[in-house]
């Protein structure tokens, strides 16, 4: 069982009775009302007294209010000598400039000095209650013995480490040993297909990749180091790889393999820490954009963890001993954020999910959180979607008394899903955090709390700006939008430290990405809604990005691998409404004239080829065979026809009156007509 350290009678939270003030609502509701005990950094701000006030603050006096968190919060080798120096409109964003610091020496060895026994990570293996934990000081160590190996196979300060593991603490101490040594990590989700993780390895340019022999996943194994056999093949770059063990079963090793944990034995507990600029590149991570190229969004180092940290402490209420369960898989940005840096630098005790939410049946994770005593939990909507759908008996045998704030992310959730969280997973007394965010932003931007105790969560918002945070809502001519009960496109006014800095090898894409659609504001590419009490409501992407079960994928990309079929001519794949996964994929496909194929081999045979060049997630749910697209006379498909089919939503196609070929709608509806 937890038992919280010596250490939290020093922090200042703790200090204060810790059973009458269990959290903040309370430290906040009490008759103290003392915002600087809720959040120390804040200690001197004037005339802030609450977290409205601190939230103002924040976006009001930005530089006072970061320096502050940043000394607060982090642990510097030298000291920063410039808060910020960022110009949005030409995608210059620099934070903490002149600062020196080591992102692992703050997770892991500032804790080791003062709680070494703490838990620093729980591992929730596939196989139910096998779980594993790792102390601070062991992850210390694991990290210093991988960062002395990477050393000694030649990897230095400024490389790229490409990972392809699922959660697990041996992925967690590469992460924090690339970090140790200066070198970045592009983690790539361990679902990707060979392809994919070879286009990565080859844009980051990896000459090492770390590994796995076999993942376990729902009971079921998958060959991971057999996919990065496939895709080193066609990346010159790569000179080694690095295999752990995760299953007892021997795989063959080739002349660039390196058996992970036979040669970490081998090496010293103790890795001198590179000591690294605020602004040195901390990991690429690659999200897709509305084109086919995924791009390699750049993170840097004391920005982003202050940033993980504090929404990460602040959003989830996170208390010295609590055990917060993120369930998001380390290859996405959730698991960065909030199952390594934020926890770790906050000395937390994080638990890494390896398995599936109905493995071995609809209860895991209850019966995890039960077992585990998980205080906070955080997971996407499709998987609460789908677990509403079990009943709620599976909920129900398990103790969640232990839970004290729920957590969604990655898509909307709707109101059904909303209210069953709430109140049968929370039994109606945890606040449900909405947290709406992305790759790029590095950690949650917009989310119900911090906010004052008694400030209203209204179901399926994700409410109000974080600390520091100023969204903007933008008209179609790119004026901003002033009033409230509006919607536009949604930005962000200023920057914050968690922002991405650029695109890999590609500052110009990020720049006419994020900075030139409304100039001197970053732009989300998400749409808003601001209610009448200046709410916020996301309501979707406004590219051709959709959203899968909570993977991001962009449409092109689906595109592109459908075209590469010989038989298909073109396609068009837009997103629809799915009851479980949020948006399923639907792909138009145009044969080549003359082709005389079975569609449902040619359906089995496009899914296959999605599968094997992205990853499974990405597979079209419905493929409808078509004689033609509707296109614009200039040749543009005219997607927001289709989505009005799919929809059945006729009456609402719209002005046809540019498109080439009419005709082609009414094929187009009566082929969907028959499908479904
Ligand atoms: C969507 C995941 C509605 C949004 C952290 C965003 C959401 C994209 C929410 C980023 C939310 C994320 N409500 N939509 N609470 N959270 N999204 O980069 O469209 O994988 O732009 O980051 O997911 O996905 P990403």
């Amino acid at each position: 069982m937890w038992l919280p350290c010596g250490c939290a009678s020093k922090c200042v939270v703790a200090s204060l009775s810790r059973r009458v003030f269990r959290s903040y609502f309370h430290v906040l509701g009490g008759r103290r009302h003392n915002i600087a005990a809720f959040m120390p950094e804040s200690a001197g701000f004037e005339g802030v007294s609450d977290c409205s006030a601190l939230q103002e603050f924040s976006v009001s006096n930005s530089e006072s209010f970061w320096a502050a968190a940043a000394r607060q919060r982090l642990s510097w080798i030298s000291p920063f000598h410039t808060v910020q120096d960022c110009d949005l409109s030409r995608g210059r964003i620099k934070w903490f400039e002149g600062g020196k610091l080591n992102v692992s020496v703050n997770c892991l060895d500032r804790h080791v000095h003062t709680c070494p026994e703490r838990v620093a990570l729980i591992w929730e293996r596939d196989e139910p209650g096998s779980e594993f934990k790792v102390t601070y000081r062991q992850l210390l160590e694991m990290t210093c013995r991988l960062g002395n190996l990477l050393r000694r196979h030649g990897v230095k300060r400024g490389d790229c480490v490409t990972i392809y593991m699922p959660s697990c603490p041996l992925a967690v101490a590469s992460m924090l040993a690339c970090a140790r040594i200066g070198a970045a990590h592009n983690v790539v989700f361990a679902g990707f297909s060979a392809e994919a993780l070879a286009e990565r390895i080859r844009d980051a340019q990896s000459s090492t990749v770390i590994t796995v022999n076999q993942g376990v996943r729902g009971g079921k194994l998958t060959e991971l180091k057999k996919t990065v056999d496939t895709a080193v093949q066609s990346c010159p770059t790569v000179q080694q790889v690095f295999v752990a063990m995760r299953t007892e079963n021997p795989v063959a090793m080739t002349a660039k393999d390196v058996a992970m944990e036979e040669e970490m034995q081998k090496e010293d507990v103790v890795c001198e820490p590179a000591a690294m600029d605020s602004e040195d590149v901390l990991f690429l991570l690659y999200t897709s954009g509305s084109t086919g190229k995924p791009k390699g969004l750049v993170h840097t180092q004391a920005g982003y963890l202050l940033y993980a940290a504090l929404t990460h402490r602040y959003v989830f209420s996170y208390h010295d001993g609590d055990v917060f369960g993120c369930v998001a898989d380390i290859g996405w940005i959730t698991g960065h954020s909030y199952s390594v840096y934020g926890p770790l630098a906050n000395g937390g005790t994080s638990v890494l999910f390896e398995s599936t939410p109905i493995y071995p049946d609809p209860g895991r994770y209850w019966e995890m959180v039960q077992r585990l005593k998980i205080n906070q939990f955080y997971g996407a909507p499709t998987a609460i979607r789908l677990l509403l759908k079990y009943g709620n008996q599976w909920v129900h045998k398990y103790d969640r008394s232990t839970l004290k704030t729920l957590g969604s992310v990655g898509e909307p959730i709707n109101t059904e899903a909303w209210e069953w969280y709430h109140t049968v997973v929370g039994d109606g007394r945890c606040p449900v955090v909405d947290t709406w965010w992305q790759t790029e932003t590095g950690g949650i931007c917009i989310t119900p709390r911090p906010s004052n105790p008694d400030a209203e969560i209204v179901p399926g918002m994700a409410m109000r700006p974080f600390f520091g945070i100023k969204p903007a809502l933008m008209d179609t001519e790119g004026e901003v939008l002033t009033s409230n009960h509006t919607s536009g496109a949604l930005c962000i006014a200023q920057p914050w430290p968690g922002m991405a800095r650029t695109i890999h090898n590609n500052h110009q894409r990020f720049i006419e990405t994020y900075c030139q659609p409304y100039p001197g504001y970053f732009f989300t590419g998400d749409g808003a809604y601001r209610s009448k009490e200046g709410y916020y409501q996301i309501t979707g992407r406004l590219d051709d990005v959709i959203n899968v079960s909570g993977h991001r994928i962009g449409t092109a990309e689906i595109e592109d691998v459908v075209n590469q079929c010989s038989q298909v001519a073109e396609s068009a794949v837009i997103g629809y409404s799915h009851n479980i996964k949020g948006e399923g994929v639907y792909a138009f496909v145009v044969l080549k004239k003359g082709m005389d194929v079975e569609e449902m081999d040619l359906s089995r045979q496009l899914n296959d080829l999605v599968s094997k060049k992205i990853a499974k997630y990405a597979c079209p749910d419905c493929i409808q065979f078509i004689q033609r697209l509707p296109k614009t006379r200039s040749g543009k498909i005219m997607r927001r026809v289709l989505r009005k089919v799919v929809e059945q939503d006729l009456n609402g196609l719209g002005d046809l009156s540019t498109l080439d070929d009419p005709a082609a709608v009414q094929e187009i509806i009566e082929g969907h007509r028959k499908l479904s």
